[in-house]
């Protein structure tokens, strides 16, 4: 895509009322528990942050990072963790935390992976969620809000490396040039 409107699909208000209500009931479900949040870098950075902050339970937290193949804006078959998770998690509640879930594979191989460390639950929360592009079958137990097939930036998530710093969130559309 070259040039491009950011269309705002989200405000700074409707991101930090999604986040709250996440929080919400993350805070009900893990009372007493030891939950460990698992960040998918980079894209979730932002969203943990906010969902910390929110949280009224202690939790630790934790960061992965994962390399796909295939480029730009398709997650191909092929992943890899380039940053593993650090803490020991053997008999602890992990709680996955990601931006955006698209086909489904990134999130089926990290939490297929992360059960191989034998932790008491495996979980999934995410923000956002292009259910009608799912390949593999991947439940999200705690989600924001499900968004079109639409490319979304900002608030975290990247095109090429850039808007991850915009507080808000906008989808991606082509200018198109008539010639003449
Ligand atoms: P999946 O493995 O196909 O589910 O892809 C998930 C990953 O692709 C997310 O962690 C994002 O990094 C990236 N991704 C999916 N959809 C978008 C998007 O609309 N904008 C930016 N990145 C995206
Ligand atoms: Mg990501």
């Amino acid at each position: 895509m070259d040039k491009h409107y950011l269309n705002r699909l989200l405000t700074s208000e409707e991101i930090t009322s999604i986040v709250k209500k996440l929080a919400d009931q993350i805070s009900r479900d893990y009372v007493g528990k030891e939950l460990i949040l698992v960040c998918i870098l980079k894209g979730a950075f932002m969203f943990l942050s906010d969902l910390v902050r929110y949280l009224k339970i202690p939790v630790k937290i934790d960061f992965v990072r994962l390399a796909s193949y295939g480029s730009g804006m398709k997650t191909s078959g092929r992943i890899e963790i380039t940053k593993d998770i650090e803490l020991p998690i053997e008999g602890k509640d992990v709680l996955i935390v990601e931006d955006i879930i698209d086909s489904g594979h990134t999130l089926q191989f990290l939490k297929d992976r992360t059960i191989l460390s034998n932790p008491r639950s495996v979980k999934i929360c995410a923000l956002l969620d292009k259910k009608a592009r799912r390949e593999v079958e991947m439940e999200v137990d705690y989600l924001g809000i499900d968004v079109e097939d639409v490319f979304i930036v900002g608030y975290g998530i990247d095109f090429n490396e850039n808007y991850r710093h915009l507080p808000e969130i906008y989808y991606v559309t082509p200018i198109h040039h008539s010639k003449g």
